[in-house]
Parts: C-alpha cells; sequence; structure tokens
C-alpha cells in the first residue's frame, strides 16, 4: 500500500485501489512481440501508477479453451489440459523476464474460472438472457462429430473469401456463428461437411443495445475502443451462440454434451484471478466486479468488440460492474509486412530476443516509444538499433555515467548542497507532462516527456561543464554535480517503469539499498540516502552493427523457409490421384483437315478422325502450322472435355502440344485413329 501524495496540484489521487488487466494469451503457441505491443504498455502504465502511490492490482493469465488448443494438443498427441500447462508456465516466466509482474497469473481451466463461469451463466439463464435454439451446424459425418469453429472451413457468407469456421480471417474479418459458413470442410479429415440440427443456447446481446448505447460513450481508455464499439451497436447486435460441442472447456450448466463458447469463460478469467489474487493475499475481489473501484482492461484491437460489447452485457446481465476502461494497442508489422507466424514475419519473445542475451529494458523502451499505443508499430531492427543507441546508450546513459563517474570519482559522493530551483522545476515540468499523457494513455507522448528530462540533464552537463568548473570554481562544480544527481534520481523512478532492469541498477549506483519501485515519484524532488556512492558502473551498452545484421539474417531466413514450404504445400494441394487423372480420357486422332477462322490469327478449326466418329476443335496453333500441312497428321486429343465455344466456332475437345511453339503430340508408331491412351 503506497500512501504518498503528490502535492503538485494536476496530480490527482484515487482512494479506491484500480485493477488492470491484460489479454490472455492462448496456450498453444509460444510468445511473440505482438503480445508484448500490449503487455509491455500495460506493465508500463501499472509501475508508473504504483510509483504515483496509486494502489495497483495487476492479473493476467492464460486463456486455454476453444478448439485451436485441442487441435494442437491433438497434433502433438497431448491432452490440452497438459498443452496449457506448458504454455501458461512458459508465458508467466516470459513476462517475468521482461520485466512484466503480475500479481497473479492464472489458468481459465482450473477450478476458479470454472465454478465462477458456471456461476455467471447460471445467472444469465435466470435472467431470462439466454434461449435455446436449434440450429444447423457443421457435422462431419465420416468423423461422425459436429465440428464446432476452427473444427471446420469453407467459405465466407459475406465476402466470399476462404474462411475459418468462427471467422473470416483472410476476407472481411467478420465473426462467423455456427452453421453460417459455406461449403463446409472437415478439418480433421479434409471431407465434405454437412449440415444438421443441434440444439444450442443463445446470449441474447440484442437487448443490451440501450445499455451499451448509454455505457460505451463514458467507457474511458482509448477511442479506438469505444468508438468501433459505438459504431457495431448502432449497426445492430446479433444474438451470440454461447455453446460449442467440445469436451474441452466449461460445461454448460445441465449439458453433458456442450462446454461454453470460449469466449464467455474467458473474460471470467479477469473477475476468476481477482479471485484467487484475493484468496492468497486476504484482498477485497468483490470491489471491483461489484463495487466502485474501476477496472481497466489492457487489450488488442482485433478483440474490441469481445471487451466493448459482449463482455459489458455480460457482466450487466448476470448482475456485475462493466469495466471503467478499455485501452486498446494497434497491430504490428514486421520490417513493413502483415505479422504472420505462417510466414515467417514473427519475432519469437525467446528465440529471437531474450535467448540471445538481448535487454528486456530496450525492448520495452522501443516498444513504448516507437508510435503511439493505438497505432500500427512495425518492428524493425535497424530502427530498433537507432533508437536504443541514439536515445537510451547516448542520452540516458552518457548522462548517467558521466554524473556518476564524476560524482564518486572526482567528489567522493555527493556533495553536501541542495538542488537549484531551475532543476526542481524541470523536474516537476516532466514529472506533469508524463502524467498528463499517461492519464490519456498516450505512453509516447510520457516517454518524450521523461526522455525530455534526459536530454536536459544531458545537455546541462555539456555545458556547465564541472570537469572544467572545477579547476576554477570547485564549489560551483559541486553544486553542478549535485544539480545532475538530482535529475539522475528523478529520471531513474520515472524511468523505472520504462526499463525496470536499468533503473533497479542506476539507483543502486545512487547508493540505495533497496527496490526503486517502493518509491514514490514524491521523492523524485527530495535528497539521498547516504552521500557515499559505490564504483560507478556502465549499465547501457551500444547495440553493435553486426548484431543487428545477424538478426536480420534471422528473420530474413526465416521468410524463405516459410515460403519453401508454402510452395511445397500448394505442390501437394496440386496433386492428384490416380483415380482423378484417370477421369481424363485420351485417344490418338487423325486430321482430316483444317482451316482458318475469319478475324483469328491464333486459331484454326481443325476436324479430326477419331475412329467411329469425327470431331471438331477449335485449337490456338494457327501461329505454327499451315491449315494444309495438317492434313493426316496423327494427334492425341482429350475426348471428354465439355464443349466449349472459341470466336463462336464450337470446339469438342483439345489437341495436345507441347511447348511455347506448340509442338503436337503423337504416337511413336502409327496407331487407328480412336485408339485409347492408356
Ligand atoms: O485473442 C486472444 O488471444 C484471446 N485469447 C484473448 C482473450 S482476452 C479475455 F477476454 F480473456
Ligand atoms: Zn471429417
Amino acid at each position: 500500500m503506497y500512501l504518498y501524495h503528490l502535492k503538485a496540484k494536476n496530480i490527482v489521487m484515487s482512494d479506491t485501489p484500480l485493477l488492470v488487466t491484460c489479454g490472455l494469451p492462448y496456450t498453444n503457441g509460444p510468445c511473440h512481440i505482438g503480445h508484448l505491443r500490449t503487455y509491455v504498455p500495460a506493465d508500463f502504465f501499472v509501475r508508473y501508477m504504483r510509483h504515483k502511490g496509486e494502489e495497483v492490482i495487476f492479473v493476467c493469465g492464460s486463456d486455454n479453451h476453444g478448439t485451436p488448443i485441442v487441435i494442437s494438443a491433438e497434433a502433438e498427441g497431448i491432452t490440452p489440459r497438459e498443452m496449457s500447462e506448458r504454455y501458461n508456465e512458459h508465458f508467466e516466466t516470459t513476462f517475468k523476464k521482461m520485466g512484466i509482474d503480475f500479481d497473479r497469473f492464472g489458468m481459465t481451466d482450473d477450478p476458479t474460472n470454472h465454478k465462477r463461469t458456471q456461476e455467471i451463466v447460471q445467472k444469465l439463464i435466470d435472467n431470462n438472457h439466454i434461449y435455446k435454439k436449434i440450429i444447423n451446424q457443421s457435422y462431419c459425418p465420416h468423423c461422425q462429430m459436429f465440428l464446432p469453429d476452427r473444427y471446420v472451413e469453407g467459405t465466407c457468407p459475406h465476402c466470399g473469401e476462404k474462411a475459418r469456421g468462427d471467422e473470416c480471417d483472410q476476407g472481411c474479418g467478420k465473426h462467423l456463428e455456427p452453421g453460417e459458413i459455406k461449403d463446409p470442410i472437415c478439418k480433421i479429415c479434409g471431407g465434405k461437411a454437412e449440415l444438421r440440427d443441434q440444439e444450442h443456447y443463445f446470449f441474447k446481446l440484442g437487448d443490451f443495445s440501450d445499455f451499451l448505447e448509454e455505457y460505451l460513450p463514458q467507457l474511458k481508455g482509448t477511442s479506438n475502443a469505444r468508438n468501433y464499439a459505438s459504431g457495431w451497436v448502432k449497426e445492430g447486435l446479433h444474438d451470440w451462440c454461447i455453446t460449442r460441442t467440445l469436451n474441452w472447456g466449461v460445461k454448460f450448466p445441465g449439458s453433458e454434451e456442450l462446454v461454453v463458447y470460449v469466449w464467455v469463460d474467458a473474460p471470467i478469467g479477469y473477475m476468476s484471478f481477482t479471485e484467487e489474487w484475493a484468496e492468497k493475499t486476504g484482498g477485497d475481489w468483490e470491489q471491483f466486479w461489484k463495487g466502485s473501484s474501476p477496472v481497466i482492461h489492457f487489450i488488442g484491437q482485433d478483440i474490441v468488440y469481445h471487451h466493448c460489447v459482449f463482455w459489458p452485457a455480460l457482466l450487466k446481465g448476470a448482475g456485475y460492474m462493466p469495466p471503467d476502461a478499455v485501452v486498446a494497442s494497434g497491430m504490428v508489422k514486421i520490417d513493413d509486412k502483415k505479422f504472420s507466424k505462417s510466414r515467417g514475419y514473427v519475432v519469437w519473445t525467446n528465440e529471437d530476443y531474450l535467448d540471445l542475451g538481448l535487454s528486456s529494458d530496450y525492448l520495452r523502451y522501443y516498444l513504448l516509444s516507437y508510435t503511439s499505443h493505438t497505432k500500427e508499430l512495425n518492428f524493425s531492427w535497424k530502427e530498433y538499433q537507432t533508437r536504443v543507441n541514439n536515445e537510451l546508450v547516448d542520452t540516458i546513459g552518457n548522462f548517467f555515467y558521466r554524473t556518476l563517474h564524476f560524482a564518486a570519482k572526482k567528489l567522493g559522493g555527493i556533495p553536501q548542497k541542495e538542488p537549484e530551483q531551475e532543476i526542481l522545476a524541470e523536474i516537476e515540468k516532466a514529472i506533469l507532462e508524463t502524467e498528463r499523457s499517461i492519464q490519456e494513455y498516450e505512453f509516447k507522448s510520457a516517454i518524450e516527456a521523461i526522455m525530455a528530462l534526459g536530454s536536459f540533464g544531458n545537455a546541462y552537463i555539456q555545458t556547465n561543464a564541472p570537469w572544467k568548473l572545477m579547476k576554477t570554481d570547485e564549489e560551483g562544480a559541486k553544486q553542478v554535480i549535485r544539480n545532475c544527481l538530482q535529475i539522475v534520481k528523478a529520471l531513474t523512478i520515472l524511468l523505472d517503469a520504462v526499463i525496470p532492469d536499468k533503473a533497479q541498477k542506476s539507483w543502486e549506483l545512487l547508493g540505495y539499498g533497496d527496490k526503486v519501485i517502493d518509491h514514490t515519484l514524491s521523492e523524485a524532488k527530495t535528497g539521498f540516502d547516504s552521500e557515499i556512492l559505490p564504483n560507478p558502473e556502465i549499465i547501457f551498452d551500444k547495440i553493435e552493427d553486426e548484431k543487428i545484421e545477424e538478426y536480420e539474417k534471422t528473420l530474413r531466413m526465416r521468410v524463405e523457409t516459410a515460403k519453401l514450404k508454402e510452395k511445397s504445400q500448394k505442390k501437394e494441394e496440386n496433386m492428384i490421384t490416380i483415380d482423378e487423372f484417370a477421369k481424363v480420357e485420351l485417344k490418338a486422332g487423325r486430321i482430316i483437315e483444317a482451316e482458318k477462322i475469319d478475324g483469328s490469327k491464333k486459331l484454326l478449326r481443325i476436324q479430326v478422325d477419331l475412329g467411329d466418329e469425327k470431331r471438331q476443335i477449335v485449337s490456338g496453333i494457327a501461329q505454327f502450322y499451315n491449315p494444309e500441312e495438317l492434313a493426316d497428321q496423327d494427334v492425341i486429343v482429350v475426348t471428354n472435355l465439355k464443349p466449349a465455344k472459341l470466336f463462336g466456332v464450337e470446339s469438342n475437345g483439345m489437341i495436345l502440344a507441347a511447348g511455347e511453339e506448340a509442338s503436337l503430340l503423337t504416337t511413336k508408331i502409327k496407331v487407328a485413329p480412336g485408339t485409347k491412351v492408356l
């Protein structure tokens, strides 16, 4: 609990704690920087709030249910629970390595969430927000099962593109309800699925339009979340089918074969993880979900609908409080290409970054400072290097080292002086500007405000050159360094939200033995605990060009490998079976006569003797043969092609020819017209 209050008039403290959550990662693949785009800013926000003196509870966990996890587990021959536990641990440790420290990191498949989900769904049933309906759903007669969500692929009914069972992922992006997809194909056996009747349960989302119209305009957070959601509500809301035929998930109350749709129990996870945190700490979880303490969700822009339309309606319908704010981050691109794991445009947090010994703080800084939170972030190794080297290493690193080195080595520690007013005013300005930006969820501007104080410090030490001043005015030099040390202290507390690892090191170099996270911004302008400084160290290392080239190479290689894989997959898709080939009927034929077609430079009308019949075939070989020279020529003909009209002339078959110059295929030894090619 932090009891300090900032004196600055513009900073308002709340007396209730705050619950911050982050979108829950699915447990069927490792962490990548697309994930971090949401988690790092959320952690920055939480740390900043704690430095401000607010009490913040930060919860997250993994999203374990749904078909993608079942399908991935089946492919590996393990249970979905085993797969979920593996990735749950992976995410928890990866987040810790990234300095993202949750008060609780749970699992949606744990008992708390099963219980809370069933309680909420039962309340929705009791409150008459759920009804039964028989729907026509995809069913695979070969696998003898209904095909929920990702178990089926087909054509989007809205835009005609290839789509997954639950969303049009390659076309219009629309959410698809069970049974909506056209030409369904079973993902398990590749066979044609059919539609069969099955009873399912629907949530009356449409009944919540009035509530949402009132709620959304006052929803805090980023405007992209609010605006998209308001637009969808205006377009009209459709009821949601909230059950699936699966045996992995939270059982729908009273049903043996149905589980609730993953998007029901996933956000309820936020609530369950708060309960689990409360159980562990003796805290009160209900204050956030039933009372007046605010809840802020940090999510990716692709799941705004679920968090700003579906989730508040679900909470309202079950008698809980909807969230106070939704903060939605823009999507991530890699080297200007759409983020895609299958195409190789991905940067894995461990494999491509942390495992190489790269600083988690550098990545945090890059992700936070690169662009506004709601905009698209285009990751590039070059840009990463430039920012880290120019901003963190050259500005902050240089200023910190010069100050700490001079104080420790030339002055024997912290000079016994007070910082000057001009310096305190600069610090105050940076804090207020950071605060203003964070209140608006403008994290890039917040970083700029902090870095502006860093640039001020760097310019200040350069202009006042205490190393020169020392020779003529020792007291003056001491004052300059004392001022610089105050800026370093303020920056260290501010930067702890951005680069916690480096900030902790800097805190220790300022002579502190405790954790910087336990200190509030009110201390940015106060003095030091001790005058003794430890030996100075360089805490920011430059990233070398060769390293960046290596990382870029890895990315390029991954893209190339993915391309090759796609090519070979396509090749495989293009292969035909012997039965399919046997459908093509090929016969030897003898050309009786050929003539030009009026107006066409390319086409010839050719009469072919096929033994028991004569055929007229239009062929595009006019540029290579005189009609007269073709008479009596033996050729190979596809005889079971559907008739077609070319240049208004009917064609009943195809004469085979090879290459650009249409060399006609023939038999080695003369055979009778009509002989089958086997
Ligand atoms: O889109 C996703 O990755 C989901 N696993 C997010 C769930 S967030 C919440 F609602 F649980
Ligand atoms: Zn099947």
